[in-house]
């Protein structure tokens, strides 16, 4: 019962096919006319048959009245002079009249005179004060026969209505056929304008759709000169001005890829050339100013033994210029290792960024640094390896420069979906709605997250710390770098 209840019915209870039907265009017209129709033709009819009614109920009293007063007139003289003969002759005649349903002359003691028609006996039916009041079929009337003011007698007279009810019943049959014509040919008419209308304007509808499924080739022919017509001309202008925008627009969209590829590859190239400058400036700090430095502290320190027990002041200025030199030699260390961490290439991007942790949390003692990392991090190949690394370094900048932070925690994973790092820190944050600086740290986050077609995200607001996503999907790392991981 359920099962056959929910096979016919909507969520709202309706029957679909209901529902289709009250949703059709077409029905809805034909439905509103149809009720108008009915409801007004209906009281038309009924208005025309009670002025119908009124108007042969007046007629026939009316009528009575008029006869009635002339028999009473007639009957009087005819009665002084006995004539009863006569009276009946010309009464006779009178009965011809097709209503006239019977006719009694009655005497000064109601006795009956004479009896026409299919007259009632007494006592005598009570008179009808209107035909519209008639009860029996029959309108009953009387009136007193005077003569020179003296009471002669009575008439009666009955008068049947089915003459009258026929009549009017012919009126209210060809009323309704009439009201029903009409609504007949007003249902054709309307279907016949429904169904042109709804046809035109399923045209319009299925052209829409097509345009909103993305075919822009649709016209929609101009039948007429109309308001569908008008729709239809509208419509089709709309479609060529949209179709114009979209190819406008699908170029516009081909050029900025192209353009946003042409600048990924620049931003490739110009990391590439970057970290090239780098290992080589490293290598020139390490083979040049390294060399200088170590043949500065053998030249010192020859000095600082020749001059042992001879001169003092030798002494102490070979051992100053020993001290120096290993200073300079330690900052030259380690501006080597910010340019080019050999420790990547040697141990690896975790050592790597161990060593870059501690040196950090060496440098700021009052933020704690917590690194995390899980799954297989060895082999990402070595553009990944330095694209975190120096995400990472840019990060930890950033929190030592302006976090104010107490906890700094770096999350680096691989798992099924890729490589993904995390850096948050629980500082102030950055007012996301405050114009932004000339730095560019961030933009080069994003650069070298992108370049290795990965994403950037950051999370932040005032007082709230900073948090820094990147997600490198293994499909989406750059095939050279891949192969590189393979290798
Ligand atoms: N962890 C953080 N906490 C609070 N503010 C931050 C943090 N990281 C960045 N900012 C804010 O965002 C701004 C932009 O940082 P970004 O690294 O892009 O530039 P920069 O550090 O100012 O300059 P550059 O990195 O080029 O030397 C910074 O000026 C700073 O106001
Ligand atoms: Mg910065």
């Amino acid at each position: 019962m359920k099962d056959s209840m929910s096979c016919c019915s909507d969520e709202n209870g309706l029957n679909p096919m209901a529902t289709t039907l009250f949703h059709s265009l077409r029905f809805r017209l034909i439905a509103s006319v149809v009720t108008i129709e009915i409801v007004m033709l209906s009281l038309l009819v009924w208005n025309n048959i009670t002025i119908i009614h009124a108007t042969h109920t007046d007629r026939l009293r009316d009528t009575a009245s008029s006869i009635i007063q002339q028999i009473a007139n007639t009957s009087g003289n005819y009665m002084v002079a006995v004539d009863y003969a006569t009276l009946e002759d010309y009464l006779g005649k009178v009965m011809n009249y097709q209503e006239l349903d019977y006719l009694v002359i009655l005497d000064r003691g109601e006795g009956t005179v004479i009896s026409l028609g299919s007259a009632p006996h007494a006592p005598w039916p009570a008179i009808d004060p209107h035909p519209a009041r008639v009860t029996d079929g029959v309108f009953d009337t009387s009136s007193e026969i005077l003569v020179a003011g003296q009471p002669m007698g009575k008439v009666l007279m009955g008068f049947s209505l089915s003459l009258m009810e026929e009549a009017i019943q012919k009126s209210r049959i060809r009323g309704i056929s009439i009201a029903a014509a009409e609504i007949i040919l007003t249902v054709i008419v309307t279907v016949l304008i429904g169904l042109g209308l709804t046809r035109r304007l399923g045209v319009l509808s299925k052209a829409a759709q097509a345009v909103g499924g993305g075919d822009y080739s649709v016209n929609i022919p101009v039948e007429t000169a109309d308001e569908v017509g008008k729709t239809a001309r509208a419509f089709n202008q709309m479609v060529t001005e949209v179709s114009s925008r979209s190819q406008q627009l699908e170029e516009a969209e081909k050029k900025a890829r192209k353009l946003l590829a042409e600048n990924r590859q620049l931003i490739h190239t110009s990391l590439t050339v970057q970290e090239e400058e780098r290992k080589h400036l490293a290598r020139e700090l390490h083979d040049e100013l390294g060399q200088c430095i170590t043949a500065i502290q053998a030249d010192a320190k020859s000095i600082r033994d020749l001059s042992q027990g001879r001169d003092e002041r030798i002494m102490t200025s070979s051992g100053a210029i020993l001290e120096v030199s290993s200073r300079i030699y330690e900052v030259v260390h380690s501006m080597m290792q910010r340019l080019r961490p050999g420790i990547l290439d040697d141990l690896g991007l975790i050592e790597a960024l161990q060593e870059e942790i501690s040196a950090w949390q060496e440098r700021n003692p009052n933020t704690k640094c917590t690194f995390n990392t899980s799954g297989d991090l060895a082999d990402l190949g070595e553009r990944t390896n330095i694209t975190i690394y120096r995400i990472v370094q840019e990060c930890l900048t950033n929190v030592a420069k302006y976090a104010n932070a107490s906890e700094v925690t770096i999350d680096l994973s691989k798992n099924s979906d890729g490589l993904v790092l995390s850096v948050k820190d629980d500082g102030q944050g950055i007012d996301l709605s405050a114009p932004t600086g000339s730095g560019l740290g961030l933009i080069g986050m994003r650069e070298r997250a992108e370049a290795l077609g990965g994403k950037f995200s950051m999370e932040t607001e005032p007082g709230n710390g900073v948090s820094i996503f990147i997600t490198i999907s293994e499909e989406n790392r750059q095939p050279a770098d891949r192969r590189k991981t393979r290798s």
